[in-house]
């Protein structure tokens, strides 16, 4: 049985349409209702929905065979798992904002509300400023607004969320797009119908 962690929400039921084309199809999944875990007997597979930055711990630790996981995820939480494809899609950006017209007195040490505290202090230590890391859980972008704050290291998709907050990027850090993983245990003994999973996905997404 193929356990698959898929991340709750739009990208995860196009990912699992990838993997239904890939022959790992299980119907139930379909169904309307609150049920999390689906099953496919006869496909051998096993599909749970878990919170989009819960994928990777699933995956770690081998509650799940492979996941689906944007790589800002790995990047703040470095898990211990094999990335095996870039999925092409969920393509977003980490980014620095800030209120329109702020400036960066270098004398003062930056306040940076973030979800991302590993990713913002990584970044902020590579260009040697001084930081004080303001950790969150989510709508970051008042932080600034309210004075908790002087900018912002946030996800940028589209960027509305950002305008209508009156905000701005000021730096981009890194570019961001959902992966493939494996844990690596289930890597060597799966390794069979995850590469078989893996090839087929690699040639949906050419
Ligand atoms: C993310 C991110 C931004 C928003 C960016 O938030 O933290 O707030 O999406 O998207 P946009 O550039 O297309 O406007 P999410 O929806 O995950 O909610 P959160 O505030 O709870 O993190």
């Amino acid at each position: 049985m193929l356990n698959v962690a898929l991340p709750k929400g739009r990208l995860g039921e196009k990912v699992y349409a990838m993997f239904e084309k890939a022959g790992f199809e299980c119907p139930s999944i379909k169904e309307k209702n609150r049920k999390l875990i689906f099953e496919n007997e006869e496909k051998q597979v096993r599909y749970f929905w878990v919170k989009p930055s819960d994928v990777s711990i699933y995956v770690e630790r081998g509650a799940a065979d492979i996941g689906v996981v944007g790589k800002d995820i790995l990047l703040e939480y470095s898990p211990d798992i094999y990335e095996l494809l870039d999925l092409d899609m969920g393509k977003c950006k980490m980014a620095v904002a800030a209120p329109k017209g702020f400036y960066d007195d270098s004398e003062r040490t930056l306040k940076v509300a973030t979800k991302f505290s590993k990713i913002a202090s990584d970044y902020y230590s590579s260009i040697g400023r001084e930081i004080d890391i303001i950790k969150l859980n989510g709508s970051i972008e008042i932080a600034p607004i309210l004075g908790l704050s002087d900018v912002i290291v946030d996800i940028v998709e589209t960027g509305v969320t950002l305008k209508e907050n009156n905000l701005e990027v000021v730096n981009s850090i890194l570019d961001i797009s959902t992966r493939l993983i494996a844990n690596k245990t289930s890597f060597k003994f799966k390794s069979k119908e995850i590469e078989r999973l893996a090839e087929s996905i690699k040639e949906q997404i050419k």
